[in-house]
């Protein structure tokens, strides 16, 4: 069946930085469907060759894939289509309408309808969609994407659910969060159900603590009219780290389909033990780079954190008692996103030669999501020569190592998987509910009145030196390395 990709902010920054790049690079590698035709819809008066010519330019800068070549770009271009309207005009949407049975000439077609907009225009684009029919799947599949943020907190995210849910089933909706789209993230599901080798530690007898970072260099630049009211918690904890902390904690689904999956997911989330936010205010540290207050668009005393590091329990058999770190900052000393399992000390400690427990470092397996994507295993090993010292080593598998050419980005799989209908990387409805429900308290504590700022750090430093005090309290560290593997 033909496809049509209809993009709702067709002249945005997502739309030329990531979907059509992404769709250039599945046309090059022969991975789109044939018949799938692109249209842009979008407030700008462009012309389809306009449209065009822009975004010729655009892919060159961000499809990571060499110089443009000619004959794959006309190939590609000849299936964009653009069609000028603003989504508050119900004519404007007719005329989109018109334009799209056009195209379709009268032949069956499914339509993924992409909300690349700004989040205020998601219920606007929703209910013009509901009322020109055009979610009624008699003529083809009716799909709907939407970005994040997906609401601001919990409530928000209720009714943008229950919106979207008076137009569309919860079938059609594909919430997409790009994290789940990085090979690396997808394959711990590899790591962890396709290899039985991990299963009998990954779990409280041999786990002591999980870490999961996701640290930036860049600052936040010319974003911060937009990030001073989101925050880190609701810019990478909802939903990029929380996703994380699902894939490692998770059960292993009955069979590998999209219910199955998120219903294993859904329920790491429900054993999250539920903090107010009195309990939330102990169970984090908040930061902020000096510079900040700097930024073009940031109000003068902003208190916005820019950096939170957070601890959750997951009260269920297989994590009771292990604490899950979850951390994210802006301005930080690397780029790097990993996932540290680190396990217990052993119970008798033969060789530790006088080195206090505190100090003495056990194993880990690093997962490196990004840059350098890959695992490393560390464990001890007898330095040759008399006595017996150790130290620790590793082990390692690197995707560049190990397979050649480029790793996808993110929306290339995700894209594809949502023209197939296949939303086992896609957020249900309840995942983001229950996501929200976790980060909120979190968010009333970081912001309540009176509160004070929050600690300052140097950007290129691994956020402020109270997070480093705060882990140091509960008898462990942070794991700081850019990235573990090269
Ligand atoms: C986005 C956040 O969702 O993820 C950004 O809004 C952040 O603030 C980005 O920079 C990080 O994505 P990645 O893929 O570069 O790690």
């Amino acid at each position: 069946m033909p496809h049509t990709i209809v993009i709702f902010g067709a002249s945005g920054d997502l739309t030329s930085r990531k979907l059509v790049p992404a769709l250039y690079n599945l046309m090059r590698a022969g991975a789109l469907p044939d018949q799938t035709r692109i249209v842009g819809f979008s407030r700008t008066p462009l012309a389809d060759a306009e449209w065009r010519a822009s975004l010729r330019d655009s892919t060159a800068g961000h499809c990571d894939c060499g110089p443009l070549d000619d004959a794959s770009w006309n190939r590609f271009a000849a299936a964009l289509h653009y069609q000028p309207g603003d989504i508050g005009v119900a004519a404007d949407i007719g005329r989109l309408e018109t334009r799209l049975r056009a195209l379709e000439g009268g032949v069956p077609t499914d339509r993924i309808y992409y909300l690349a907009t700004a989040p205020q225009f998601y219920e606007p684009v929703v209910s013009a969609l509901g009322a020109h029919g055009m979610a009624a799947q008699d003529q083809g599949s009716r799909r709907i994407v939407v970005e994040k943020p997906f609401g601001t907190d919990l409530a928000t995210a209720q009714a943008l659910n229950a919106h979207i849910h008076t137009v569309f089933r919860e079938s059609q909706v594909f919430r997409i969060d790009h994290y789940l789209g990085k090979e690396s993230v997808q394959n711990i599901l590899a790591l962890r159900f396709a290899n039985t080798i991990f299963e009998p530690i990954w779990n409280r007898r041999y786990v002591d603590h999980v870490q999961i970072t996701v640290a930036e260099e860049v600052t936040v630049g010319r974003r911060g009219g937009y990030y001073d009211s989101t925050g880190v918690l609701r810019d990478m904890f909802q939903n990029h780290l929380l996703q994380l902390l699902m894939v490692t904690a998770m059960e292993a689904p009955v069979r590998f389909n999209a219910n199955a999956v998120r219903n294993e997911k859904v329920k790491v989330l429900e054993a999250i033990r539920p903090l107010d936010a009195a309990d939330a205010a102990a169970a984090g540290i908040r930061g902020q780079y000096r510079g900040y207050l700097q930024e073009p668009g940031v109000p003068a005393g902003s208190r916005t954190a820019t950096f939170g590091a957070i601890r959750l329990e997951i009260d269920n058999w297989r994590w009771q008692g292990v604490p899950f770190y979850l951390r994210s900052g802006k301005a930080m000393s690397c780029r790097t996103t990993q996932i540290v399992i680190g396990f217990r000390q052993p119970p008798l400690e033969l060789f530790a030669n006088g080195t206090p427990a505190h100090a003495r470092e056990a194993n880990r397996l690093v997962i490196q999501i990004q840059p350098a994507e890959g695992i490393q295993l560390h464990f001890h090993t007898k330095v040759p020569g008399a006595g017996m010292h150790l130290r620790l080593t590793d082990l390692d598998f690197s995707y560049s190592r190990e397979f050649a050419g480029r790793l996808p980005e993110a929306y290339e799989p995700l894209l594809l998987d949502v023209l197939e209908g296949d939303a086992s990387l896609f957020a249900r409805a309840d995942v983001v509910e229950k996501s929200w429900e976790i980060v909120d308290p979190f968010v009333r504590a970081w912001s309540a009145p009176g509160l004070a700022a929050p600690a300052g750090y140097e950007p290129g430093d691994w956020g402020p030196l109270s997070s480093f005090e705060w882990m140091a309290a509960q008898g462990r560290t942070w794991f700081d390395m850019c990235p573990v593997l090269t």
